[in-house]
């Protein structure tokens, strides 16, 4: 269940138009990519991207996905619909929402099983802040946030170690860090979830992806800033 996986988290950002142009640069750049390839759109996006990469070996997800089947949930997206538009991954419990959407990990826990009960492919977020990292309490938070986030759950999970410090801060862990914190990550899901595919996000870019890559423990990447650019992307995706 181990392998190579490059997805890209594209946040809040990208039109329509946008998105037509990077597929259209992407699409080529990457066709014989040996890794799988996901891209993490706005949901306004899905369809679209969804649309452009049929044919080819880019798969699309979601940021969010609602717990719920349906129902009085303003504002929320079922995976029902998602997998309608072409979504086929989420990614749950990303910092950004943990930070400033109010998401816990019992609410990272029910969006997970929802996911996985409807099919669709999680990529679920760990990761400490700088204060719990400076304060030694790394483990500990990992800890809480993978036995808590994981409870229930079997299938095909895919987890991204994203330490808060190193989103969007151009701050990345060291490589020898990433690998290190991600081999303890390992031991806790084994048992849990068995075997599965651990990326490192946190200001990959093309010039720091290939000693990231190298470390034995980091299975892919999830890139956000340099995921919007299709010629920094399609380097990610072919480190080796
Ligand atoms: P970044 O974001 O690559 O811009 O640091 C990664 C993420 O938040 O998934």
């Amino acid at each position: 269940m181990r392998r190579r996986i490059i997805a890209g988290n594209w946040k809040m950002n990208m039109l329509k138009s946008e998105a037509k142009q990077f597929m259209v640069e992407l699409i080529p750049l990457v066709k014989d990519a040996k890794c799988e390839i996901v891209l993490c759109t706005p949901y306004t996006d899905i369809h679209r991207v969804y649309k452009l990469s049929l044919g080819t070996n880019i798969g699309v997800g979601a940021q969010n996905v609602s717990w719920a089947d349906k129902g009085a949930f303003t504002g929320e997206i079922s995976a029902d619909m998602l997998k309608e538009v072409g979504a086929s991954y989420c990614i749950i419990g990303h910092s950004e929402r943990r930070a400033y959407f109010g998401e816990t990990d019992e609410s990272v826990n029910k969006r997970l099983l929802q996911a996985l009960k409807c099919g669709l492919k999680p990529i679920v977020c760990v990761g400490e802040t700088l204060d719990e990292r400076e304060g030694g309490l790394t483990e500990k938070t990992l800890a809480r946030q993978l036995t808590e986030g994981l409870k229930g759950a079997e299938g095909d999970i895919i987890i991204a170690y994203e330490p808060v410090w190193a989103i969007g801060t151009g701050r990345t862990a060291t490589p020898e860090t990433a690998n290190e914190t991600i081999a303890f990550i390992r031991k806790i899901v084994t048992p849990l979830i068995g075997e599965t595919s651990i990326l490192y996000g946190g200001s990959m870019n093309a010039a720091n992806a290939q000693s990231l890559l190298d470390m034995s423990e980091i299975d892919g990447g999830l890139i956000g800033g340099a995921s919007l650019k299709s010629a920094d992307f399609s380097i990610i995706v072919h480190c080796k």
